[in-house]
């Protein structure tokens, strides 16, 4: 339990001797403030909202409470007005939370909330035959941050790669390389090779309007099984597939399912059989929609005029099958945010089928990543290829390995594991919903509030572990006045904020709470490092200390790894 919990506790207990009985030590807990400044106290309570039941002016219960309260964690009690203002016991704290995270180590602020019940993630979900763009870069960092959050509140993530591998751009796809494809340059370079047979179809439609109705040909010959057409689409989405992978183990993110949007092809029957029986299929063109003008919102359309199915059909088709296969406590789609309107009108199409269940879905929207404050066009061919972000990365952390440690052992996997460190981190320390102006330099820094940054923080400690010979112990026991300093106390008072970190990361779909905190724990760990003398200390001040920064190590490392960061302990 949390100092600020025993807090709480405290103070409840009190109240209620006092005559309050309505006020839980949860509730008590969601009043306690910080005070401004610390010569008021390490935590605040306030009371008026007491005044009614005690039927007494704030400040005289403020005094009355005051002077009852005492005991560790507390040292002293001040009222001041109608707050009450508590000073801790430091070493007392410290103690127990040091104790607490060498014992429990990395699953240090696990929660049982999630029951173990399951949380599809919808995430990453590239489009075949397409380049990895820096949006899919996006949902897979954010989806895949997400997923170990929810994992630490004791969900099970089912990690859901609900790939772009069915729709009318496959028919065009068909078209353009039976005209102008070379199976040789596809299989050397298959996606930059079927991207430039995409462009080249939109470029020549302008002249040949005939090519879009053979684009819809083919799909609806790939949709009713045509040979031809299913053996290039399975060959294009196994060349692609083989490309992605790649970037994936790079960045060391893997699914629990590549159910993509073709496996629903033989799906989309039922969802449009029960839209019938529930008659919420209307007519419109030719084309069937569910119409949602009740809400505001255009009718979601569920096949076209030649039956072409849509992508709303297969999301209507996963959804169901999603809810048969985990029966989820949440779905979580982790898309960008100009899909919005897409999944409003999912759900909504989804209550009006009568599925309860469809308000523990969850669309996760992020902004838009700009390049020169413009919108990145795949039909143009106007992206940044996340593959060579990924390689300049680390081929720029080579080079300041080479520079600054050369011995250094296992040198290639540092590099890879502090490259796709900043990339993935340069994404998660901005909230999501932020739109990222992609720029080299920002991306490739590492100073500042970066997750090499935070990397070094960590290494530096480990070798600072190494150094003191740090030996591991669950039982603390803290040389008196070894940690009594400003700079200890704010490394303790951010260690115990670890697990509500999470928790309101969890809460609000949010890494970058995590993201801001580890730079924070990483700062203030620096402070102390710099100010506080550790190796050339008497014993016992010396473990004491060390063992302060194992607590730091294990939390900086497990924050790391929540983000999908991995933290070396040389670089
Ligand atoms: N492939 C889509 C795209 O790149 C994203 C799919 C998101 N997931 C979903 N269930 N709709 O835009």
């Amino acid at each position: 339990m949390s100092y600020k919990h025993q807090v709480a506790e405290k103070i409840a207990a009190t109240l209620a001797s006092m005559g309050v009985d309505t006020l839980t030590k949860e509730a008590v807990y969601g009043m306690l403030e910080t005070p401004p400044n610390p010569a008021m106290g390490d935590v605040a309570f306030p009371c008026f909202q007491l005044a009614k039941a005690l039927r007494k002016a704030p400040p005289m219960i403020a005094a009355e409470l005051a002077g009852q309260l005492s005991g560790a964690p507390l040292r002293e009690s001040q009222a001041v007005g109608p707050y009450v203002n508590l000073f801790l016991d430091q070493e007392n704290v410290a103690e127990q939370v040091i104790g607490t995270i060498l014992t429990q180590g990395s699953t240090y602020g696990n929660s049982h909330v999630g029951q173990g019940r399951k949380v599809p993630i919808d995430l990453s979900s590239p489009n075949i035959a397409k380049p990895f763009s820096m949006g899919h870069l996006r949902s897979t960092v954010i989806g895949n941050a997400i997923a170990n959050i929810m994992e630490k509140q004791g969900y099970e993530p089912v990690r859901i790669n609900h790939l772009g591998d069915w729709g009318t751009q496959f028919g065009k796809l068909i078209v353009a390389y039976r005209l102008w494809g070379d199976e040789t340059k596809v299989k050397a370079e298959p996606i930059k090779e079927l991207l430039s047979l995409y462009v080249r179809f939109h470029e020549e439609v302008e002249n040949d309007s005939t090519l879009e109705d053979q684009g819809r040909e083919w799909f609806k010959k790939l949709e009713d099984g045509d040979e031809e057409a299913q053996h290039l689409w399975k060959w294009f989405r196994d060349e692609s597939l083989k490309e992605f992978m790649k970037i994936y183990d790079l960045m060391n993110v893997a699914f629990d399912s590549t159910h993509g949007e073709a496996f629903y092809n033989d799906k989309m029957d039922r969802v449009v059989t029960l839209l019938e029986e529930k008659g919420l299929l209307t007519e419109s063109d030719g084309a069937m929609v569910v119409n949602l003008d009740e809400y505001n919102m255009p009718p979601c359309l569920i096949k076209k005029s030649d039956g072409a199915t849509l992508y709303a059909t297969r999301d209507l088709a996963a959804a169901l099958f999603r809810h048969e296969s985990y029966d989820f406590a949440k779905a979580l789609y982790v898309v960008g945010n100009e899909q919005r309107l897409h999944f409003q009108q999912l759900y909504k199409v989804l209550e009006k089928m009568g599925y309860a269940w469809s308000a523990n879905m969850h669309h996760i929207p992020f902004g838009m990543m700009l390049k020169d404050g413009k919108k990145m066009s795949t039909r143009k061919g106007k992206v940044v290829l996340l593959e060579e972000v990924l390689a300049q990365a680390i081929s720029d952390v080579q080079k300041v390995i080479e520079e600054k440690n050369p011995t250094l052992s296992n040198k290639e996997e540092v590099a890879r594991q502090v490259g796709v460190g900043a990339v993935i981190f340069h994404d998660l320390k901005n909230f999501r919903l932020n739109d990222v102006n992609f720029s080299w330099e920002e991306m490739l820094t590492f100073e500042g509030e970066t997750g090499p940054y935070v990397q070094y923080a960590h290494a530096r400690a480990c070798s600072l572990l190494r150094r003191g010979g740090y030996q591991p112990a669950t039982t603390v026991n803290l040389a008196s006045g070894a940690l009594d300093s400003k700079e200890a106390w704010a490394v303790i008072t951010l260690l115990n904020a670890f697990p509500e970190v999470i928790e309101r990361a969890a809460d609000n779909f949010d890494p970058s709470q995590i993201g801001k905190y580890v730079i924070d724990l990483a700062q203030t760990f620096n402070k102390f490092y710099a100010n506080v003398r550790i190796l050339a200390e008497e014993e016992d001040v010396k473990a004491s200390r060390l063992q302060l920064v194992a607590a730091v190590v294990a939390v900086l490392k497990e924050g790391l790894r929540l983000l999908g960061l991995a933290a070396p302990e040389e670089m």
